[in-house]
């Protein structure tokens, strides 16, 4: 019997709702299979800790995790904290704590589920984006002189460096290489940030010569969202900066259908560390406590954590129930466009998982 240490922590808003069910489905899942066990720990982090103690997780947190194999992460942020606050204090410290720095967000028009794009059906989008997650925009250099002063300051730094772009840049390229289509786009903005984002497009180019197998091409960011939206056949993978792949994972999460599908995996590729895994949305305060949290982003996540563990069989048993329980429009949660609860798609998965 196999035996994997999962940390979970559900975190602020609907986090720990679809936690709850994705924990259900994979306890479910490992009795099924049989092979494997996972021994779970949950971790109360979050901002009501903020409010109790002033901090979001222990002074240790990033510490306690590496003792575990992977962690699942629902979600943080809460009406009262600021959201710098609640991000830096618990999702970031551990990102940039245990170095996890490629963020990988696949994209697919599941089956069941309307793209708003007009005419496009499931085959015209299958993307992976690459997003760099230690550096870049995200760095936290900067700050702020003059307080409330006519002349107050302040600088928020990009940071890229020759290490930083070449793991991301040979992480993006072998993955590309994994990949049926064998096509990675390298985005930037370098024609104005004509620093960090030409050494990015440098690295891109020297990389490259390593891995003949992938066609590449360079894009523009601006330019991405328009690709992205007309041309989405054109893409497979993509790899970008920190905030550049963030605001283009959200558009790539809408363009599938819901921001309430879309996984997340915070990969140490290096196995050092262990990795997180995460839903793309947020802690969603509209609907929390309602019960319709849309638990697919978290499920699809719990699946990727289930690969990277080397788990390949049940990740593509979850997967492949995921698919079949939103194939049935009355399984769509109200993000989707249903009526149906977080209980009724996690009954449905579950279901679909099989004896
Ligand atoms: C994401 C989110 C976060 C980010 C927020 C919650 C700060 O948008 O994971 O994409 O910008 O990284
Ligand atoms: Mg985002």
């Amino acid at each position: 019997m196999r035996h994997h240490r999962i940390a979970a922590i559900p975190g602020d808003g609907i986090g720990p709702e679809v936690v709850t069910a994705a924990l259900e489905v994979l306890a479910v899942l490992a009795a099924r299979d049989g092979g494997f066990r996972l021994d779970v720990t949950s971790f109360g982090w979050g901002s009501d800790r903020y409010r109790r103690t002033g901090a979001l997780m222990p002074a240790d947190g990033v510490a306690q995790l590496r003792g575990f194999d992977a962690i699942l992460f629902g979600a943080v942020g809460a009406p009262d904290v600021p959201d710098h606050v609640t991000l830096w204090g618990l999702r970031l410290a551990i990102c940039q704590g245990l170095d996890q720095f490629a963020n990988v967000r696949p994209t697919r028009i599941l089956p069941g589920v309307q793209s708003p794009l007009r005419g496009i059906g499931p085959d015209a989008l299958d993307w992976v984006i690459v997003r760099e997650n230690s550096e870049g925009e995200y760095a936290g250099q900067g700050g702020r002189s003059h307080r409330g002063q006519p002349h107050e300051i302040a600088t928020e730094t990009a940071i890229f460096t020759r290490t930083g772009v070449e793991r991301i840049m040979r992480f993006a390229f072998e993955l590309a290489r994994a990949r049926p289509r064998r096509r990675l786009t390298v985005v930037t903005k370098s024609n104005a940030q004509r620093h960090g984002l030409v050494l990015w497009d440098e690295i891109a180019a020297e990389v490259a010569r390593d891995v003949p197998e992938v066609s590449w091409d360079k894009m523009l960011v601006d330019a991405m969202t328009v690709r992205m939206t007309l041309h989405p056949q054109s893409i497979d993978t993509v790899v970008a900066t920190n905030l550049h792949a963030d605001i283009l994972s959200d558009l790539a999460a809408a363009l599938a259908g819901s921001i309430g599908i879309a996984p997340t995996a915070n990969l140490d590729p290096t196995r050092r560390a262990p990795s997180m895994f995460e839903p793309i949305h947020g802690s969603a305060f509209d609907i929390t406590g309602k019960g319709i949290a849309n638990p697919v982003g978290t499920f699809w996540s719990a699946a990727m954590m289930l690969d990277h563990l080397g788990e390949t069989a049940a990740a593509a048993r979850l997967m492949a129930a995921v698919e079949g329980a939103l194939a049935d429009p009355a399984c769509h949660t109200p993000d989707l466009g249903g009526t149906a609860t977080t209980r009724a798609m996690t009954d449905a998965v579950i279901a679909g998982l099989g004896r």
